[in-house]
């Protein structure tokens, strides 16, 4: 049988340096244009379980292919297919306004000039940056940040896009935005959330994940009518 997998964590698990367990060992398969909803109580391994399957973290045990490959001897062409918009912005943005936070990731792709300049005035109209392009990305408010980290990861369009609460400290203009971008969104989308509707709008597939940090429900959408469930793992 052809395997289908784009992405596949095989018997994987983590455990952070100071030898708290990320997650518990687990095996997951991500098919090309799925979109996957990780849902689960604080500290249940969401951010860390995506990390992993990105390539960004090591596991400790078992290993993550993509297509069939190993993610961690292909890591430079994986990169240029993905964007991981991570929980935190203040991880991802460095570079010293604005503008070059989304100019980097198209640096990077060798967009040509006129191209990018018109990705980037395209994405700053959508997430409305215009009035902050020249701000310092450290003197924004939360809310703020996640809409530069947001513009400046999908401006480029990954085939495989990881999102970390991608609508967390968010209003509910820019809310409405992401659920309109990321519903039309042609990729293979893996995020998580903790708000249910947003993985009711988005998903297709979800992932329950429990305070034991593993998989203990993976279906469809449906799985999130099931309330005593959902509340019993903590979710609501
Ligand atoms: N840098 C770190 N060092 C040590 N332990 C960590 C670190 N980051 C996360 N952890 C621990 O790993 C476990 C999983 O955390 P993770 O951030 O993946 O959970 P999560 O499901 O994303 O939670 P949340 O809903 O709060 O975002 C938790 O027990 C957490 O305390
Ligand atoms: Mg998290």
């Amino acid at each position: 049988m052809v395997d289908d997998a784009l992405i596949s964590g095989i018997e994987i698990s983590y455990v952070y340096p100071d030898g708290t367990l990320g997650f518990d060992t687990l095996s997951v398969k991500i098919r090309r244009g799925e979109r996957v909803a990780l849902i689960g109580p604080n500290g249940c391994g969401k951010s860390t379980l995506m990390m992993v399957l990105a390539g960004l973290l090591k596991p400790k045990t078992g290993k993550v292919l993509i297509e069939g490959e190993e993610i961690s001897k292909n890591i430079d062409t994986v990169r240029r297919r993905m964007g991981f918009v991570f929980q935190d912005p203040d991880i991802f943005l460095f570079n010293p306004s604005v503008e070059d936070e989304l100019r980097y990731s198209l640096d990077q792709l060798d967009i040509d000039d006129d191209r990018a300049s018109e990705l980037l005035d395209q994405y700053s109209r959508i997430f409305e940056l215009e009035k902050i392009m020249s701000k310092p990305p450290f003197r924004l408010s939360g809310g703020e940040k996640k809409r530069v980290e947001l513009a400046s990861v999908l401006i480029y369009s990954p085939e495989i896009l990881f999102l970390d609460e991608p609508t967390a400290n968010v209003d509910g203009k820019t809310r409405r935005k992401i659920l309109e971008i990321l519903n039309s969104y042609p990729g293979t989308l893996i995020f998580s959330t903790h708000e249910l509707d947003v993985a009711e709008k988005i998903a297709d597939r979800v992932l329950l994940m429990s305070v034991e940090k593993r998989i203990i429900l993976d279906g469809g959408v449906d799985l999130l009518r099931e309330r005593s469930l959902l509340e019993e793992v903590g979710v609501i």
